[in-house]
């Protein structure tokens, strides 16, 4: 594939100047340079002109909740702020939130009418409206646990009373498929919006899960480097779409627009990743538990830093989630303190275990949350989540103070 710096260096419409600063060594240079790089981003996390408003936006068809005959399970009610928090079998887990109130439940419809599975998580799910947060899950590695952490990471917010869109922008279309996305209901798909042929409110579709849809993708996006590569615009693909998405949500008045939208990345710092991080507010960057979780990061940050400087100022690194950590493996432990020690507070205290469900949980096409809510994986991606929404509270405050 192509070198990620051959779709940054045409600025495109929003930032003209294309100079990248000096970048960083693309080896890891320990603590100087990933955490300056870190410590620069946490600061930019200012809404970009872009970035799309708050506000009263109608739900594209399928981001609705109620009257959504498609809903199956109904992760709905809600309680305020940070999701559950409960440890896990995953290591330290500091400032994780409160434990979970075990008592709320969720409805599933779609394949088990009637059948309702406990639900911790619970918070009033129309507190007053904000600013749409986009996420990128991105990581150059494949099987870190991107789509993973897409699929059950968005389930859990919208537990928590958020209302999300996940954007698979995947060739392979995993978070399609786990998300219960039959290939033969992806009519639009995130091609045709990036081709131009579509809009983004077009591709949406519900889930079973309440208040978490998907625009899902098919192996046509493997061709899209090729379809759009010459285009002054390419980088801007997919953030125009979320502009156009929320700009159109807005002026329709609706109350329950989408909070959050993840974006699943492709394995690759290709032009799709490039939308991605040209597209979102901050990044979320999966590591999985492994000898070599370290390798590939620096040119993970390197990638980041380029766009910052060509394409997305407000670029951040929203956090580092390390992924299918083994309680039984020594190395896992070496590995988590590693990430920690170079990366330091970027890293998510939740650590998500390996767990047999979160890998089963796909093949029903359905989100491990709903798959077994009471396993380890699924409640240490309630804890990312509440850790992600404090995260996000922490840097309002920061912005509003
Ligand atoms: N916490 C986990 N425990 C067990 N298996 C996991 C976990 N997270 C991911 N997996 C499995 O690892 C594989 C790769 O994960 P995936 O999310 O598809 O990675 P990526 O999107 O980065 O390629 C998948 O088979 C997935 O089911
Ligand atoms: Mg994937």
């Amino acid at each position: 594939m192509s070198d990620p710096s051959d779709f940054i260096e045409d600025p495109g419409p929003f930032e003209p100047e294309t100079s990248p600063e000096e970048l960083p060594p693309a080896k890891m240079e320990p603590k100087s340079f990933a955490a300056s790089l870190i410590a620069e981003a946490a600061v930019r996390a200012e809404p970009r002109p872009a970035a799309p408003q708050p506000a009263a936006d109608e739900p594209p068809p399928s981001a609705g909740v109620p009257d959504e005959p498609t809903v199956v399970t109904d992760i709905s009610t809600a309680e305020a702020s940070p999701a559950p928090t409960e440890t896990a079998e995953a290591p330290e887990q500091p400032d994780a939130a409160e434990p979970a109130d075990a008592s709320q439940s969720v409805e599933t419809a779609a394949d088990a009418p009637g059948e309702v599975v406990p639900f911790p998580a619970e918070r009033a799910a129309s507190e007053s409206p904000r600013a749409l947060r986009i996420l990128a899950i991105a990581n150059q590695k494949g099987g870190v646990g991107k789509t993973t952490t897409a699929i059950n990471l968005g389930t859990a917010l919208a537990a928590a009373g958020e209302r999300v869109l996940v954007i698979d922008l995947d060739p392979q279309g995993n978070a399609s498929t786990g998300l219960g996305i039959d290939r033969k209901n992806r009519a639009l798909t995130t091609y045709d919006v990036l081709i131009g042929q579509a809009s983004l409110r077009d591709t949406i579709l519900p889930t079973a899960v309440a208040r978490l849809s998907i625009a899902p993708s098919t192996i046509d996006l493997a061709g899209i480097e090729l379809e759009i590569g010459p285009m002054r615009d390419r980088a801007f693909r997919l953030r125009d779409a979320l502009t156009a998405l929320t700009a159109l949500t807005a002026e329709l008045g609706a109350d329950d627009a989408f909070t959050y939208v993840l974006v699943d990345c492709p394995p690759a710092l290709n032009l799709l990743t490039v939308n991605a991080m040209a597209a979102a507010h901050a990044i979320i960057v999966p590591l999985q538990c492994e000898f070599f979780a370290l390798e590939g990061l620096s040119q993970l940050l390197k990638t980041v830093d380029q766009v910052k400087t060509a394409l997305n100022p407000a670029l951040a690194i929203h956090g580092i989630v390390l992924t299918m950590y083994d309680k039984r493996n020594n190395l896992s432990d070496q590995v988590v303190d590693d990430v920690r020690q170079f990366m330091g507070s970027r890293v998510y205290n939740t650590v998500i275990p390996r767990n047999v469900r979160v890998s089963e949980a796909p093949s029903y096409g359905k989100p491990v949350l709903v798959y077994d809510l009471k396993c380890a994986g699924s409640e240490a991606y309630l804890r990312l989540a509440a850790e992600v929404i404090q995260r996000e509270k922490d840097m309002t405050e920061r912005l509003a103070g």
